[in-house]
């Protein structure tokens, strides 16, 4: 099973993570490569030495930017080329270098082009502009987990929220949001799942505004797999400002058809007291307690293909959102499969 949509940009780590070293992230089976230029500017390419296929993290990052590989020396520029040869009398056969990929720092993220490097438009990078350079006392962001299933499960758990009031009850959630209406709606690669629940029992960060609020989950997914969830809530009968200026992020990438790398956080304040240190134990606590283990039980359960379609699913009201994603998602990997403008091989 290969289920990836290659032309478009996936985060490929935190800006923080990415600091004067070499370093490597496997994407849609591929080890890459990043690194930083002397100027801070990103660089990505193959992990693999085209020469004996060592590891190019496991070699050195020299002075003025250029990677020397660990094994027998081979040196690659930003370009991927390989420019220098210490071995011998130093010849380079002409094919020797790797792949380099365009890579964009963005929102304190650094986003990664899988696909046709003609294709890659720098305006199509998912919209997280609500992180300002200026915000950042506001934002609780930095953080990563791995999870061992599917991307596209996670995408389901995400959008659909009715699962707040059940598996994360007594943390995020309560039985009384059960009764939620969902709203779907439509915007070109985007879908919203929005989740209003009026007259609700208000969850521990909402307490302040009352034992009973309306309140809402707004999650928007953007093709193929970039979310963002507005959260907020008033006292019954109070005037609503819905979205309110809280966001958690939620951001993956695909590292095999089995396991996800995941880019999580929030921007913004629920209640002026809040810290970013508070905000940051309530999402990984809930994530890493609560949806972590569920979802990889249930990639688990699915079996080794984890393919989705063919285990045939119940699908009930509330996965709406969640289906409507993946309709969109599959039509797009469809389309670009039959499509000739993917790059499969070294450039
Ligand atoms: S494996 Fe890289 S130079 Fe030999
Ligand atoms: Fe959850």
């Amino acid at each position: 099973m290969s289920n990836f949509l290659r032309n478009t940009w996936y985060a490929v780590g935190w800006s923080s993570e990415i600091t004067g070293d070499l370093f490597s992230r496997t994407l849609l089976n591929e080890s890459i490569l990043i690194y930083r230029l002397p100027d801070g500017s990103p660089v990505a390419l193959d992990n693999r030495c085209p020469h004996r296929f060592a590891p190019l993290d496991c070699g050195k990052l020299l002075a003025d930017g250029v990677v020397q590989c660990g094994y027998h020396g081979l040196k690659f520029d930003r370009t991927g080329h390989c420019i220098a040869n210490p071995m011998g009398k130093g010849k380079v056969p002409s094919r020797t270098k790797v792949r380099s990929y365009p890579i964009i720092e963005r929102h304190q993220l650094l986003w990664i082009w899988m696909g046709h490097p003609d294709a890659a438009d720098p305006a199509s990078i998912p919209d997280y502009s609500y992180i300002t350079d200026d915000s950042l006392d506001q934002a609780n962001i930095g953080n990563y987990l791995r999870v061992q299933a599917n991307y596209q499960l996670i995408i389901d758990n995400l959008m659909d929220l009715t699962h707040v009031g059940i598996l994360h009850e007594g943390s995020l959630g309560n039985e009384s949001m059960l009764a939620g209406q969902l709203e779907l709606v439509e915007s070109g690669n985007d879908v919203c799942a929005n989740l209003w629940m009026p007259q609700s029992e208000a969850p521990p960060y909402l307490r302040n505004r009352g034992p009973i609020i309306d309140q809402w989950l707004d999650m928007r997914w953007t093709c193929p797999s970039s979310l963002s969830l507005n959260i907020g809530g008033t006292a019954s009968g109070e005037p609503i400002e819905r979205p309110s200026n809280f966001n958690a992020i939620h951001i993956l990438t695909p590292e095999t058809e089995y396991s996800t790398h995941y880019f999580y956080g929030t921007h913004g304040r629920l209640n002026p007291d809040d810290t970013i240190e508070q905000m940051r134990k309530l999402q990984t606590h809930a994530f890493l307690e609560e949806d972590l283990p569920m979802i990889e039980k249930c990639a688990a359960m699915m079996g080794p293909t984890q393919d989705f379609w063919a285990s045939k699913p119940i699908l009930l009201e509330s996965d709406a959102a969640a289906v409507r994603s993946r309709r969109i998602l599959d039509r797009a990997i469809a389309q670009e499969a039959a499509s000739t403008c993917v790059a499969h091989t070294t450039e």
